[in-house]
């Protein structure tokens, strides 16, 4: 589907075949929010806007920006973040689509960060057995990582994302200036995912990151710009290789197996990037206790986070038992027995009879748990 912005601006192609048309764009650039609704208008002829958004982006002037004056359904989740990623806030924003008399000519546009993204595109796969999604991703995170690959839902009273379905998008719409207004403890935190994909995919982005670390804190903006692009480069090979994270699509979980546990088992005070954070260097430990690391790998990373202003403690109080009682419920899981995606080396991932994510002893997991709050 052709882009009618017609600004410099980068575009990446996601191939799928879930999609009719066999992939959507994923376009790139700043400075174009107040133009988009007009471009959507024209890209998605014939259908109705329904905007599904949170207060920050109210209070940040986004949704304004967007909108430009013109009337459209918007549903404004409050409060804002994942606590809000709930079932009953998934029945009020379906409800609220009904109350409209939205029909199946309808066009979900979720603006917003991660937790908006997740549920604008549940609601938009269950909204009259499915109607078109577009991401307007507005944070590092979901810059970074939620608006691509078709992942949506929410979360059950004890775990992160139990439940939902892959819908792809129709497009994705990444306008970066929007994260100079971003709240600087969000920000930093969604710098986790990229050090993520530098971790897993790339060691020449994660020198990159290393040596812009400076630049990122600042919000330059040619330095996010390439950020996004870098994110997005990574991202989409992966998910185009395995949509459906049958195998390697697990890589992106790298650090995630504690790190959710770690988030739903804090009340989501603590944001995903920061649980993220903790749960790479614990993988990175585990790694360490399976005699797997020979190089610096663990330092660097550790140093990446800090320098970015993220922690790689777990402050708060995390009983290595409900934390082995989360693992269960990861969807890597099998047979109640979790599996983690561990690194090889700076930049790829360890492959082990063909698969992605891998079962690790008991003991070793407890022990790497008990030293969640002590330094590298
Ligand atoms: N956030 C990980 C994935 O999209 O698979």
């Amino acid at each position: 589907m052709d882009c009618p912005l017609k600004d410099n601006l980068k575009t990446f192609t996601v191939s799928t075949p879930a999609l009719p048309e066999g992939g959507y764009p994923v376009v790139i650039g700043s400075g174009f929010l107040g133009r988009l609704r007009a471009a959507l208008k024209e890209q998605f002829a014939g259908r109705m806007g329904f905007v599904i958004t949170d207060r920050s982006l109210v209070q940040a002037g986004h949704l304004d920006r967007f909108l430009g004056g013109s009337q459209m359904g918007v549903y404004v989740i409050d409060p804002p973040g994942e606590v809000s990623k709930t079932m009953e806030t998934l029945t009020s924003i379906l409800e609220a689509m009904e109350s409209c008399f939205l029909g199946r000519d309808t066009l979900v546009i979720a603006l917003g960060g991660g937790t908006v993204g997740d549920i604008a595109g549940f609601a938009a796969a269950v909204f009259k057995r499915g109607v078109p999604v577009v991401h307007i991703p507005t944070t590092t995170i979901s810059q970074a990582d939620s608006s691509i690959g078709g992942k949506t839902g929410v979360d059950s009273t004890r775990s992160k994302n139990a439940f939902g379905v892959f819908w792809h998008p129709a497009a994705v719409y990444m306008d970066t200036e929007t994260l100079q207004t971003l709240d600087e403890v969000q920000y930093r935190a969604g710098l986790a995912e990229s050090i993520k994909h530098a971790a897993i995919a790339d060691a020449g982005f994660f020198a990159w990151l290393e040596k812009n670390a400076d630049l990122l804190l600042k919000r330059d903006p040619a330095v996010l710009e390439h950020l996004a692009c870098q994110n997005c480069r990574i991202k989409a090979s992966v998910v185009m290789e395995d949509p459906l994270e049958k195998n390697r699509r697990r890589v992106l979980n790298y650090g995630h197996t504690i790190g959710h546990a770690l988030e739903a088992l804090s009340g989501y005070s603590l944001l995903h990037g920061q649980a993220v954070a903790i749960g790479m260097i614990a993988a990175g430990r585990i790694e360490k206790e399976m005699g797997l690391v020979g190089d610096d790998r663990l330092e660097r990373i550790e140093a990446l986070l800090t320098k970015l202003g993220l922690a790689t403690r777990a402050a708060g109080t995390y009983p290595p038992q409900k934390i082995l009682e989360l693992l269960k419920l990861d969807k890597k899981s099998v047979g109640r027995r979790p599996r983690f995606v561990l690194l090889e080396k700076l930049g790829s991932v360890l492959c082990r009879d063909g698969q992605w994510a891998l079962e690790v002893p008991e003991e070793i997991v407890e022990k790497v748990l008990v030293r969640l709050a002590d330094t590298v």
